[in-house]
């Protein structure tokens, strides 16, 4: 089974962006760990970033023939893209939404994202390991639906 982790605008800055708020991690060493983690509980991964919203949905779009779920940070076009919300609708197979901050306690803006009603869930505020996070849920769901 394949897992598809898709982070959006900006995020290829990691380690260097804001640092203080999205920590000293590049996002090619998060990918790594949650890699790793990812094969010992026997699933494949594919990594993909963009800063284009067409881009990002072209990832989702084509996740759906081959993936059984999405680890997805969309960055800022959580708060208002609602073309990235229509692909997740649009596709079958489960989408969690992923921040490394809490995106609750900071802007007003942040508080609003238009793609969680589509998502299966969403974490956020835990650095990394949200995406360690959002992996145990997929994990979940599917044991729960092997069942
Ligand atoms: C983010 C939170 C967003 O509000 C912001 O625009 C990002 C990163 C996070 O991971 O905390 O780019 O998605």
């Amino acid at each position: 089974m394949k897992i598809l982790v898709i982070n959006g605008p900006n995020l290829n800055l990691l380690g260097e962006r804001e640092p203080n708020i999205y920590g000293s991690d590049t996002l090619s060493s998060i990918n790594e760990e949650l890699r790793e983690k990812a094969e010992k509980m026997g699933y494949e991964t594919e990594f993909f970033q963009s800063n284009s919203e067409g881009a990002l949905i072209d990832a989702l779009h084509n996740s759906r023939l081959d993936c059984a779920g999405v680890i997805l940070n969309a960055g800022a076009y959580t708060h208002y893209s609602y073309a990235i919300r229509d692909a997740i609708a649009a596709i079958k197979i489960p989408v969690v939404e992923v921040h490394l901050s809490n995106v609750n306690s900071r802007d007003e803006f942040r508080k609003t994202s238009v793609i969680a009603p589509v998502c299966a869930g969403s974490i956020a505020g835990f650095g990394k390991y949200s995406y360690h996070i959002a992996l145990d849920a997929l994990d979940y769901r599917f044991s729960e639906g092997r069942k």
